[in-house]
């Protein structure tokens, strides 16, 4: 039997009324038709420009802000009818999630304050408040007044807040935003152990493309408050067709030689595209790209070999998220 999805969105819309600057009015679609479903335990990346919909997008999900259009469930929750329901359920993280924090009280005490808000049991509030200052390498910082630590401890302290209660889906807009490089690393490996030990579904915002790529288990990349593409990172670069390669540097090769060797090349199974460059001798090299590269690059080398042809060097390079990123949002329609 299938597993229901814990998100499930359909044609989902939000419509905001915006001004231009003769102060006419126009409606702009901040999401637009999105189609989306979230399952148990997944780790999902919304990556996308500024403006692009991923923010209004979250806060539709998490019971904030009502959708203008389509359908939506959260953890069977309706969007329209049960957002309070749905609050409830969720944890959510915002970019500027320290305007909760009290500065008359200490950090820990904030912590006590919400754990006692979120009627935390007491013996589990004092563990797992001592659990997230260490964590959140706060531990340190735990009678100092909010006030009086750095913009990125106010946001681990307002991380650590949400985390409190292990709801069953957390929301992180762009969780590691003001944090330096040992927090952000920090808050990354809490996200993975929250993620693994708890079975927390967990969707995040980030422009850190390597945080989506390290992080999740699959990636929507958004623009103009579309959806163009959600899938595996490996998938999506599949799809966009933007395969591994391998640039395999060469003594010199004959011209005759050159095209047999392109031809046997070409004709190994998996083999995407192949092509040579360089006519000077000590510049010569084969680049080939193919899906997957590991199951060819030792028959290629093997056919260069049985050619004559010298290997001086080989290298391979795999896509980054960034060039799938590129690709998707500079070429519209790519989905
Ligand atoms: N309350 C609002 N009123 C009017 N327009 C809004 C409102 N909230 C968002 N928008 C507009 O909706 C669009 C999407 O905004 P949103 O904040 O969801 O983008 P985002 O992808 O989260 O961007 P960023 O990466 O900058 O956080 C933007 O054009 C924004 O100006
Ligand atoms: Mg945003």
């Amino acid at each position: 039997m299938a597993v229901e999805p814990v998100i499930a969105l359909q044609q989902l819309v939000k419509t905001f009324q915006i001004r231009d600057s003769l102060f006419r009015s126009h409606p702009l679609n901040a999401v637009d038709n999105v189609d989306l479903d979230v399952h148990t335990g997944e780790v999902l990346g919304l990556l996308g420009r500024n403006g692009a919909g991923k923010t209004t997008l979250i806060k539709m999900m998490a019971g904030l802000l009502r959708p203008d259009g389509g359908t939506g469930r959260v953890l069977g929750y309706d969007v329209y009818r049960d957002h309070k329901k749905i609050r409830a359920s969720v944890s959510l993280v915002a970019p500027t999630a320290d305007v909760g924090t009290d500065n008359n009280l200490t950090v820990r005490q904030n912590l006590e304050f919400w754990a006692v808000v979120y009627d935390l049991d007491r013996q589990l509030r004092d563990q797992r408040i001592d659990e997230l200052l260490t964590f959140l390498n706060l531990k340190s910082y735990e009678d100092h007044w909010p006030i009086s630590i750095s913009a990125g401890m106010r946001q681990r302290l307002a991380i650590a807040r949400s985390l409190l209660v292990h709801n069953p889906i957390l929301f992180l807009d762009e969780p590691t935003v003001k944090l330096d490089a040992a927090g952000a690393h920090a808050v990354r490996e809490f996200i993975r152990k929250i993620n693994r030990e708890f079975g927390i579904t967990i969707i995040l915002t980030t422009h850190f493309i390597f945080e989506a790529e390290r992080l999740c288990d699959r990636v929507a990349i958004m623009d103009e408050g579309k959806i163009m593409s959600c899938d595996s990172v490996a998938n999506l670069r599949r799809h966009l067709q933007r395969y591994d390669s391998s640039v395999i540097q060469c003594g010199e090769v004959p011209e005759s030689l050159r095209r047999e060797a392109i031809r046997h090349l070409g004709a190994l199974p998996q083999v995407a595209s192949c092509s040579f460059q360089g006519e000077r001798a000590e510049a010569a090299q084969f680049e080939i790209s193919a899906d997957p590269l590991e199951s060819v690059l030792f028959d290629a080398l093997k056919t260069l070999r049985a050619h004559d042809i010298d290997i001086h060097a080989v290298d391979t390079n795999q896509p980054s998220l960034e060039d799938i990123f590129l690709d998707t949002v500079n070429s519209k329609g790519a989905s």
